[in-house]
């Protein structure tokens, strides 16, 4: 596969989010949704066949922002490979965290959250190792059959681009039948990227969990669609939806 034509250039700066730890300061919402995920997280772990992961149990966190609300799914998984791992003939298996976001994220604040804060997953474990990358998720990030467990809190929202502009409006979906359309297109290819990408990087028992936002009247009719876009892209891409209240 070819990687995608996507460019973020460092002009995106100015649209992106406002850096110095505004974003962990001020996403409690946010850290709401993410502690929906961890029964599913673990739900996610217990279904990898640890047997077949190899020297290293691959995490990709897709969508990071600076780190905060992705301490606890991490810990979380983490804690369930470590209880796993014997019965599986795992005594010690190292796992590796990488953290992903848009190149212009506010890394200094991910790093100093992850490798110094008292809740990090880091925090009295030993054989986890934390990097991160830069590279957009609509396009492929790792080498094939990498990432043992994927997990993506409330990015895929977020588009590759501005399709076009929305006139009078500031919400997509109240945006005239053509407009409409025209995002959606675009939200459509994205969403295929991501999937695409996601299934080359995932190991064949690994499982990818995505935590997304969704509402309004079609609800029903667009998770068919998400569940039927997810099973035509790869087996090791998560065939369950989970509802969560709000
Ligand atoms: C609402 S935040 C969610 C952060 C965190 N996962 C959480 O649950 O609080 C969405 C994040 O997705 C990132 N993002 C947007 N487009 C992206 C892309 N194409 N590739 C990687 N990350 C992206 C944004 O920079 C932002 O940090």
């Amino acid at each position: 596969m070819t990687q995608s034509t996507e460019k973020v250039s460092a002009s995106h700066s100015e649209e992106h989010m406002l850096g110095h730890g505004f974003y962990n300061k001020h996403s409690h919402e946010q850290a709401k949704a993410n502690t929906y995920a961890l029964p599913l997280i673990v739900e996610a772990i217990n279904r990898i066949d640890l047997a077949q992961i190899g020297s290293e149990f691959g995490i990709a966190d897709y969508g990071s922002a600076q780190g905060q609300n992705s301490l606890l799914p991490m810990k979380t998984a983490i804690a369930q490979i470590r209880a796993l791992a014997p019965k599986s003939g795992r005594a010690a298996i190292p796992i590796s965290v990488t953290h992903t976001d848009l190149p212009t994220n506010d890394w200094s604040t991910l790093f100093q959250t992850v490798l110094f804060s008292p809740d990090s997953y880091l925090a009295g474990e030993s054989d986890v190792f934390c990097f991160a990358s830069g590279t957009s998720v609509y396009q492929q990030i790792f080498p094939p059959n990498h990432i043992a467990f994927g997990y993506s809190a409330i990015t895929e929202h977020w588009l590759s681009r501005k399709p076009c502009n929305i006139p009078n409006e500031i919400w997509s979906t109240r945006a005239t039948e053509g407009v409409r359309n025209t995002w959606a297109a675009q939200a459509k290819a994205d969403w295929h990227s991501f999937l695409q990408y996601r299934a080359l990087e995932m190991q064949p028992s690994g499982q990818l969990l995505i935590i997304g936002s969704g509402g309004g009247r079609r609800r029903q009719q667009r998770r068919r669609r998400l569940n039927q876009s997810c099973k035509s892209h790869s087996p090791a891409v998560g065939q369950r939806r989970h509802t969560i209240p709000g």
